[in-house]
């Protein structure tokens, strides 16, 4: 691998801290957080409102003691509503913008004070407990990218009760699926989101869900917007209360903030395992408020009076930490975007949502930039606006692949920052850290651990491995505040899955290495899990439908390279004996039941017939041998595989 060292274009004297916190080195304070975590995290600690503040970081603090028990803080309680909006009111900034919603879809923008951010969230509080939730009851959030989704959430927040989010463009078994492990007493929808082109109608996904579905809520509340979607109507039969958002706010008492535990769950949050059934990621609110808040100073440099803007969506984790949660902790403006990066209308989007609202910093997925490239090579759009408010670019999701990095930091003159980081971690687990010292950005390389972080690079065996050598990330225990509780209901799957492999360290997933020079190379997965487009997807949910199809008798889901999405789902099928069906005909009805299946973000569209899977003896599909075919990397023919011909008939139809 190449390394290319880019300096900061900025230069040492622009990177002084600009939220004014004491400039440090990052080797000093990498150091303090592994020397003396207690001492780390309980002055980290200082910077968010406890009711009853904390007296230890850690417990237990015994290496000795199971990894899935240890918990941040204990003894304190807090509510992370109040981090987010009451703290700011109180400091005499309710006048301040909290919250710009920038639609692109409707051509509006809609923005909230604190005062008001306030006001709607204590109001919905209000709403979500008559309705039946209380502290730790579960509330599934199912809305586009509208306000109310941020309202929802820091609702949520205020009276204890834990949401989870699912993302809009998931479908109806996928939101069952998630209801029937979270069993919420309240789900809270829209009538519709916008997608380009068509009207994504949530209520029927619902009510298909409630279906689906074994857990009932005891209500359905629905956020009208007016003539988008549909009504809410078809909810009717559901068996749960259907409510109106905006009847029911008016009403509504104001709620005040519920103090919880430290370790009290905030949010499960699915994300892709490598089996169909996803992984319901805990979030506690102690840890979670104190490691976010200290994000955004030291690898962001963004605090009170900032504009921040996540091009993300609330579904997925960096929507959770850095749309919602992160910049309202410390005070900043956090931007709110319903669109795309192309079409909506053109290549210009982010550009004039940056010029519209002053945007100090964008953090955004390298494929948005992959797509605004291929739409406008020379950055022709970017003429039209003054993006000068523009410090910085962070991108993560994905590997910021060094073509995609030298573009971004040619067209747009500020720091391309690339960083790593999972829905399980919930932050940054390598990043090049703004608010520290000037540090080099190494092309292709999410840079340094961040403190907390232990990062270790390991052979099969658990061994480490030397300098620049591929072998699997994993971070040694214990992980700093703001990682994974475990995940919901099931402690076995969160030892299984993470702590097990390799004992006194968790698992990332990842494969890659660490070079001389203490950087880190991501290399992609050691798993059956793809990034599409910046969403995390399970090949082995994807698996399940294509097989249920009535002609397959067996199949295999890789992600293969795609130039703007990074990876997209590939499907290789073998029909059953004496079956007889056009290609063309079972690819559709293949496409059709994914989509309807899974939802339209999984772009299932390649279906492979073969005559057979490679395997290995003991049954074993080689899917990581066939990826490497169809992207046409060398690959070694494993010892253990079953027939060498079913390979050479791969290479033969792939690569004729
Ligand atoms: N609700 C309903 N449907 C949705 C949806 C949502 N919230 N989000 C996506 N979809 C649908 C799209 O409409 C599309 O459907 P179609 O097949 O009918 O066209 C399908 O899912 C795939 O959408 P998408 O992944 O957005 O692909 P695209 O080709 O339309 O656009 C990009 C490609 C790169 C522009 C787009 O994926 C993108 O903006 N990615 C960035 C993702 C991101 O922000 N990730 C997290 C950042 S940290
Ligand atoms: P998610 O849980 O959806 O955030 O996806 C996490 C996975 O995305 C990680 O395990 C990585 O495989 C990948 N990922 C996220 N950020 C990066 C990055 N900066 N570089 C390489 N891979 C990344």
């Amino acid at each position: 691998m190449v390394a290319q060292v880019t300096r900061d274009r900025e230069g040492p004297t622009m990177h002084s801290t600009h939220s004014g916190a004491p400039r440090e080195s990052y080797s000093d304070v990498y150091a303090r957080s592994i020397d003396d975590p207690e001492g780390f995290w309980l002055a980290a600690a200082e910077a968010v409102d406890w009711e009853v503040a904390p007296t230890r970081a850690l417990k237990p603090t015994d290496t000795a003691a199971p990894a899935s028990q240890q918990r941040w803080f204990p003894g304190a309680t807090l509510n992370t509503s109040v981090n987010a909006l009451d703290r700011h009111v109180r400091a005499g900034d309710g006048d301040a913008v909290a919250l710009i919603h920038d639609s692109a879809m409707t051509n509006s923008v809609r923005t909230y004070t604190y005062d008001e951010l306030l006001s709607q969230v204590e109001r919905f509080a209000g709403v979500l407990t008559a309705a039946g939730a209380g502290v730790g009851d579960r509330v599934v959030i199912y809305l586009p990218m509208i306000p109310e989704a941020a309202i929802a959430m820091l609702a949520c927040a205020r009276i204890g009760a834990v949401h989870s989010v699912v993302f809009g463009g998931f479908a109806a078994r996928e939101l069952a699926i998630r209801i029937d492990d979270a069993e919420p007493a309240v789900i809270v929808t829209a009538s519709g989101g916008l997608e380009p082109g068509r009207t994504v109608a949530y209520p029927p996904i619902v009510a298909d869900a409630l279906e689906i579905a074994t857990h009932r809520p005891a209500a359905v509340i629905v956020k009208d917007r007016t003539e988008i979607g549909s009504p809410a109507d078809v909810l009717a039969e559901s068996g749960a209360a259907v409510l109106d958002w905006d009847t029911e706010i008016a009403r509504a008492t104001p709620h005040p903030a519920v103090a919880v535990p430290s370790d009290h769950p905030l949010y499960i949050l699915y994300t892709s395992g490598t089996t169909g059934k996803p992984k319901g990621v805990v979030r506690d609110n102690g840890g979670h408020a104190v490691a976010l808040t200290w994000s955004m100073r030291h690898l962001y440099d963004i605090g009170r009076g900032d504009v921040w803007w996540t091009a993300s969506d609330v579904g997925w984790v960096v929507g959770h930490s850095y749309i919602v949660y992160a910049p309202l902790f410390v005070g900043a403006t956090t931007v709110m975007y319903e669109g795309k990066p192309v079409g909506t209308p053109d290549a210009g989007a982010f550009w004039r949502v940056i010029a519209d609202h002053g945007v100090r910093a964008l953090f955004t997925a390298p494929t948005a930039i992959r797509a605004i490239r291929k739409a406008d090579p020379q950055a022709r759009e970017l003429q039209r606006y003054d993006i000068s408010s523009l410090t910085a670019l962070f991108a993560a999701d994905e590997r910021l692949d060094p073509d995609t990095f030298e573009w971004a930091s040619a067209t747009l003159g500020v720091p391309v920052i690339d960083h790593w980081w999972q829905t399980e971690t919930g932050w940054a687990i390598c990043a090049n850290l703004r608010g520290l010292g000037p540090m080099p950005i190494v092309a292709g390389s999410p840079s340094v651990p961040v403190p907390g972080f232990r990062v270790e690079i390991v052979d099969g065996t658990g061994e480490p491995v030397a300098a620049g050598t591929e072998g699997n990330i994993v971070v040694r225990l214990p992980l700093p505040p703001g990682t994974l509780l475990g995940l919901w209901n099931d402690e076995d799957r969160y030892i299984r899955s993470y702590l097990d492999t390799f004992p006194g360290h968790y698992l990332t997933g990842d494969s890659g290495y660490i070079d001389d020079s203490g950087y880190v190379f991501v290399l992609g997965r050691s798993d059956d899990v793809i990034n599409v487009a910046g969403h995390r997807l399970s090949t082995g949910s994807m698996e399940e439908i294509v097989a249920s199809h009535t002609a397959v008798a067996e199949c295999a889901v890789v992600g293969i390279k795609d130039d703007v999405k990074g990876q997209r789902p590939s499907g290789y099928v073998v029909l059953k004996s004496g079956v007889e069906i056009d290609d063309e005909i079972l690819r559709a009805e293949l496409v059709t039941m994914v989509r309807d299946a899974i939802g339209a973000v999984a772009t299932f569209r390649d279906v492979t017939v073969v005559a057979a899977l490679p395997k290995t003896r003991s049954g074993k599909i080689l899917r990581k041998t066939i990826r490497q075919i169809v992207d046409g990397e060398p690959y070694t023919v494993p010892s253990t595989i079953e027939e060498p011909a079913v390979l050479d008939a791969f290479e033969q139809l792939l690569h004729p």
